[in-house]
């Protein structure tokens, strides 16, 4: 055989060959990343404007997208509960579709309100960074950053629409002091300046890092997360504050689930009725010389009891790989615990 008729024949098979891979590589990889953004081709005008209505004719200048269709009679998830009992969604990884919510919500500004007091400031650098890597990427974030020490906060690089704000506050002696008036810092600044500055605000534990996506499936008026400690507990065995004299008081025969104070937030008016609220009960507990068994989580619990939250985090959202054992269902660990040493951190 002519060797360039060989070459000629065999570059086009290879062609082929690595044409039918791309395809199928196409094929397998919608699951993950399933959608296709496309701007629509204004197409040629084939009539003139004047012989069509001028409804008819306007051709949508958005951009398309496509994706898999949800099927009906094949529930994404049949391992775990995706809807409580009023219809918010539970947020667990396979419900949802990153590229769609990302489009629903593309001009939105999200707040991230966290706390770096006393030695609490060590947390900050890998918990911006990895922020930075897996919260609301391709979004506008506000980190607020609480502190008693501005000078402390590490400078990070950011991405694009992304800033550090630094916002000075006072410390407490008690590290159940710092917790409980982390509600009246938020709802002072929500008046002052988050309902100006944001759409949404997200409120963290900053003794933790993000390991995977954080995204606006997350975002509704008001969202509160499964506390990993409790999430597969009947109410009897949930660390409600069970003293009646508590504003955040919760019989024994009420309760949805346990909601951990490290991860909520909402809308910007939402969260600053939830924070204010709270705030106001932790006070009336002070002046009734009653202090909740959680502090300030116990009394978002009660909160959340009487408003109910839209959505629900899986805690795929809030889990320590350090005090549990992963269960199947979490396929994801999105945002865990860095081990702390309790006494050397809390009451320095
Ligand atoms: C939303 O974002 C798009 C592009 O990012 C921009 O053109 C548009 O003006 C924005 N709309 C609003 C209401 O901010
Ligand atoms: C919050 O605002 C109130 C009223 O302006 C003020 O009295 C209080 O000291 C503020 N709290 C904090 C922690 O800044």
């Amino acid at each position: 055989m002519d060797p360039r008729e060989f070459w000629g024949k065999s570059s086009k098979f290879w062609l082929c060959l690595i044409l039918l891979f791309a395809v199928l590589l196409g094929f397998y990889s919608q699951d993950t990343h399933s959608v296709v953004l496309q701007r629509m081709q204004p197409e040629k005008k084939e009539s003139s404007e004047r012989d069509c209505h001028l409804d008819t004719c306007r051709i949508p200048e958005v951009p398309r997208l496509v994706y898999p269709k949800a099927q009906l009679l094949k529930p994404t998830r049949v391992d775990v509960l995706v809807m409580t009992p009023w219809f918010a969604p539970i947020i667990w990884d396979g419900t949802f579709d990153s590229a769609i919510l990302d489009a629903q919500f593309r001009n939105i500004t999200v707040g991230l309100t966290v706390f770096a007091i006393k030695k609490y400031v060590v947390f900050l650098k890998l918990f911006l960074e990895t922020a930075e890597k897996h919260f609301m990427v391709g979004h506008k974030v506000n980190y607020y950053v609480f502190t008693d020490q501005p000078a402390n906060v590490p400078q990070i690089p950011l991405q694009e629409g992304r800033q550090v704000v630094v916002l000075e506050v006072r410390n407490y002696k008690r590290w159940q002091d710092i917790s409980m008036h982390r509600m009246e810092m938020i709802s002072n600044f929500s008046q002052q300046r988050f309902l100006r500055e944001v759409h949404y605000l997200v409120c963290l534990d900053v003794d933790m890092k993000f390991s995977d996506h954080v995204g606006v499936e997350i975002l509704a008026p008001l969202f509160g997360t499964l506390h990993p400690g409790f999430y597969r507990g009947d109410r009897q065995s949930f660390t409600y504050e069970r003293r009646p004299l508590s504003q955040a008081y919760i019989p024994r025969d009420e309760g949805d689930f346990y909601y951990a104070g490290g991860f909520f937030g909402g809308s910007v008016p939402e969260v600053y009725r939830l924070t204010m609220a709270c705030h106001q009960v932790m006070m009336a507990d002070q002046a009734n010389g009653i202090e909740a068994v959680w502090h300030d989580e116990s009394h978002l619990n009660r909160y959340l009891l009487y408003h109910k939250p839209s959505k629900v985090l899986s805690p795929e959202y809030l889990w320590d790989e350090h005090m549990l054992q992963r269960p199947p269902l979490l396929r994801k660990l999105r945002y865990v615990a860095v081990p702390k040493n309790h006494a050397e951190i809390r009451n320095r």
